[in-house]
Formats: C-alpha cells, structure tokens, sequence
C-alpha cells in the first residue's frame, strides 16, 4: 500500500515535469512577433519598438489608435491593425515617409541606428499634440506650447 502511494506520487511529479519541460519548449519554439503590413517601417522591428512608436503618434498627433487604424467590420471598438481600409493610415505612412527622409539626409549623425529610428524631427517637431500643425502664421494669442519630453520613439 505505501509502495503504491508512493510509485503515485513519482507518477506525478514525472507527469508535473513534463508537463513543465513541454511547455517550455512550445514557448521556444513559439513564433516570433511578425508584423504583416508594414510599408515604410523595418521588417525587423520588435514589438516593443513597433508599440512605443505607435504611441508616440497618439502622443505626437493627440489621437487614439482608431484614427489611423480601421475597426474590424466597421467596429472600431476592436481594430485590425494590418488593415489599409482606413485612409488616414496611407496619410500616415507618406508623413513617416517623409520623416525618414528629413531626418537620413539632413541629421544622420548616429549612423549605427537605423534610419527609421531617427527621431531628431519627430511628429511631435510639428504637430505640436494636433491632428493637423497648428498654424504659425496666425499672431500667436495663447501661450507657447510647452515643449514636453518626447515619447521615445526607439523603445524605453
Ligand atoms: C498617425 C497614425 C497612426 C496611429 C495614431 C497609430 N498607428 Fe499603428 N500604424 C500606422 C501605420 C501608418 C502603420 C503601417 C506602417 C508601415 O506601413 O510600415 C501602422 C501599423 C501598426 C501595426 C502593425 C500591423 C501589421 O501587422 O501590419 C500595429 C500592431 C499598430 N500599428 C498598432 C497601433 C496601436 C496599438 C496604436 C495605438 C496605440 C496605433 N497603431 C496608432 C499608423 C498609426
Ligand atoms: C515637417 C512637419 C511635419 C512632420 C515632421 C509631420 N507632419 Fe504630419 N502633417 C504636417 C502638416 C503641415 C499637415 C497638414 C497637411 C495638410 O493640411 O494638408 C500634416 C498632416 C498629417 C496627417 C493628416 C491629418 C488629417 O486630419 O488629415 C497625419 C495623419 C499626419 N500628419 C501624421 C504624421 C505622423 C504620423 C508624423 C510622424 C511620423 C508626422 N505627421 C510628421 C506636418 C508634419
């Protein structure tokens, strides 16, 4: 009888074990995070990254995600990321587009980061927190924006 019990309880830690070690090898060999519609942003870009530049649009623009991103059937209460349905994403990406470029040919001074990630011109440099820049032409009648620490646009 007591050899039994105990034969049990091997049994369980034997199955506990496996159970730990099979899960362990799934969430190796888990696939990586893959973005699947990116245009203007590295392939390669991590999740983190791709998550903390997002936000610095919301931040840079004063806009939630639903902005640029289209609702699955309409619903924007939950978003489909890759898709282009909604036309303010393709207004997005020539605006990254031309960041990029502002930014590669004009202060390119850290050259062992990637272009994309440069951020010395940033949606924050003209947009002020507003969908569309506010207009420098008109007197200024309020007090100067204040100019807040920039979300950082290549992670933490
Ligand atoms: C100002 C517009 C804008 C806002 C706001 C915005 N995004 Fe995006 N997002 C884009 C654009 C443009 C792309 C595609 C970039 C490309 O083509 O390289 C994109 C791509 C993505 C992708 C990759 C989707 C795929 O699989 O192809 C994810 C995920 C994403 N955004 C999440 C978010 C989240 C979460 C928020 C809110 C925190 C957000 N976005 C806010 C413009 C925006
Ligand atoms: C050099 C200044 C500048 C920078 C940098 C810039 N923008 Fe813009 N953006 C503008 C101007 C100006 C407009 C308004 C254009 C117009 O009225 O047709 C605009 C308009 C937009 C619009 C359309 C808004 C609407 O309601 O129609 C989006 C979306 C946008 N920008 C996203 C971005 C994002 C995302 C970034 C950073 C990747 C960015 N912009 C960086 C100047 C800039």
């Amino acid at each position: 009888m007591q050899m039994k019990f105990r034969s049990n309880k091997k049994l369980v830690a034997i199955a506990f074990f496996t159970i730990m070690v099979s899960g362990g090898v799934a969430a190796i060999r888990a696939p990586r995070f893959q973005p699947r519609n990116l245009k203007v942003l590295p392939q390669d870009i991590s999740e983190q990254k791709l998550d903390s530049i997002m936000h610095s649009y919301c931040y840079s623009l004063g806009v939630e995600c639903k902005f640029c991103h289209a609702g699955i059937d309409g619903n924007k209460n939950n978003l489909d990321f890759a898709s282009d349905k909604e036309p303010m994403k393709e207004n997005a990406r020539s605006m990254i587009t031309m960041m990029i470029d502002i930014n590669k040919r004009y202060f390119w001074y850290d050259t062992t980061k990637q272009a994309a990630y440069l951020n010395t011109v940033d949606c924050y440099t003209c947009h002020r927190g507003e969908e569309l820049p506010p207009d420098n032409s008109k007197p200024r009648t309020n007090k100067p924006v204040d100019k807040k620490p920039l979300f950082p646009f290549g992670g933490k």
